[in-house]
């Protein structure tokens, strides 16, 4: 059970003897990491998270989950950012290729609040309005712009549907334990509360209330992902560093960055990965993506795009390594069948599980790329179940702090994101911003509509 790095095809000429000093600054890096030293000592509570979580949250989110699997055909989750990533990646990776995850007795979960876009709010309000709904709105500081529009123009649908009392009981609020805007509207409207550990961020989130509620709703079995997490864990805890999955992962990333290269492509060769991969760049990227360095992380899905951004990977500037993220098997089997005509020429596939072809697409790929000057690492799976997504959780959050150490970066806090919402609030006209409002419209102009 867990997962494997794969180097067979990691190494350019002179690469793999570097290596080792990676690996001896990713021990290094664990040893800080875990003994509270290096930056954000106080942002580590996903470390131990899965090994503490109280049997008590845990039996209040899968009641939360009954109830709503009672009386909602939609739940709706409200959220941005590490708000969402990690419940719509887990709910993807399980539901094999369908976009949302929905099985027969679970509600549909969609997703809103993640952008500004009125079409997109509009389309899901009139698919929800005729349903039976409830809501569940996600924000650690309880003031983000677009879930705090959304929540308001979403509240005052479910209040039209329901009436002011039952409306109340369909609203699932997931913030801070004592502060933020967000949470002293729960108390008001009495709605039910879960607290995000005031040690875990945004894009660490994945197995809180954040994420942990929505799947519980759509049925997950959430005690087997903690303890894959748990497994992931320990294991990045606890192995030396040549046997070490996560120091592995972290230290070939940095000697990919040491050796110059810019851009790290995650490739997974499933659709419904896509959204895992989605939560992978948000990890990375705000993790790293600081002081004007950090490997720019570029999800893809193959074989698909391997028709639109393959030829760039195999004959394009040579700045990016690549990732690859594989499951031993796949959850659902499906064979090729014989033809007697044999028209299109592909009976010497006949009998042949489609998951050969997608296996042998990855192996010449991962060839080709390589014989191109992308160096790729890969990682693979056993299973596609609950208990390994917990365990990649684990793995890519441990692999994330390693690395990030290893870069000399916090890899716990974003400090860039606020420059555009500072901006916003700017240009929006939110009260406190007026000095910035002035300059801004000085530079851009007003629009008052
Ligand atoms: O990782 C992060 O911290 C961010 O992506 C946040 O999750 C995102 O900005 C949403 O923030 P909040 O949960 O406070 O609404």
């Amino acid at each position: 059970m867990g997962l494997n790095v794969d180097l067979s095809y990691a190494f350019l000429p002179g690469q793999e003897a570097r290596f080792s000093a990676y690996l001896d600054k990713a021990a290094l890096a664990r040893r800080l990491l875990m003994e509270g030293q290096g930056p954000g000592p106080d942002c580590r509570g996903w470390l131990s998270l899965p090994f503490t979580i109280p049997e008590t949250d845990i039996a209040r989110l899968e009641e939360a989950g009954r109830k709503i699997r009672s009386d909602s055909e939609v739940l709706v989750v409200i959220g941005i950012g590490g708000s969402y990533l990690g419940a719509r990646a887990a709910l993807s990776f399980l539901g094999a290729s369908h976009p949302e995850f929905h099985r027969p007795g679970a509600p549909l979960v969609l997703f809103a609040g993640l952008s500004l876009c009125s079409d997109d709010l509009a389309e899901l309000i009139d698919f929800i309005k005729d349903r039976s709904f409830s809501l569940a709105v996600v924000s650690k500081s309880g003031s983000t712009t677009e879930p705090a529009i959304a929540f308001r123009i979403l509240k005052g649908v479910l209040e039209e549907k329901y009436g002011l009392r039952e409306a109340a009981r369909r609203v699932y609020v997931i913030t801070d334990s004592k502060k933020g805007i967000l949470k002293a509207i729960a108390d008001y409207e009495g709605y039910d509360v879960y607290a995000i550990p005031d040690d875990i961020g945004g894009r660490y989130s994945v197995l809180t209330p954040v994420g942990l509620l929505p799947m519980a709703a759509a049925g997950v079995d959430i005690r087997a992902m903690l303890r894959g997490a748990k497994d992931a864990l320990l294991s990045g805890k606890t192995l030396p560093p040549a046997e070490n999955p996560s120091l592995r992962y972290a230290a070939y990333r940095q000697l990919m960055a040491g050796e110059g290269k810019r851009i790290e492509i995650f490739a997974t060769f499933s659709p419904s990965h896509r959204h895992l991969g989605e939560w992978w760049k948000q990890l990375f990227g705000e993790s790293e993506g600081k002081e004007h360095g950090g490997l720019f992380p570029a999800p893809v899905v193959f074989t698909t795009e391997l028709h639109s951004i393959g030829q760039y990977i195999q004959e394009g500037s040579r700045t990016m390594f690549e990732t690859f993220l594989l499951a031993a098997s796949p959850r659902r089997q499906l064979s090729i069948p014989v033809e007697a005509a044999n028209l299109d020429g592909l009976n010497f596939l006949a009998g042949k599980p489609l998951s050969f072809v997608n296996r042998q697409a990855f192996r010449a790929t991962a060839a080709a790329h390589f014989d191109g000057g992308t160096p790729n690492l890969s990682i693979v799976f056993d299973r596609i179940d609950e208990y390994h997504f917990g365990y990649l959780v684990g793995f890519f959050e441990f692999s994330c702090a390693v690395s990030g150490f290893i870069q000399g970066v916090n890899p716990f806090d974003q400090p860039g994101v606020e420059a555009y919402k500072n901006n916003l609030f700017a240009l929006i006209g939110k009260p406190g911003y007026e000095k910035r409002s002035r300059e801004l419209f000085e530079r851009l102009g007003r629009e008052e509509r």
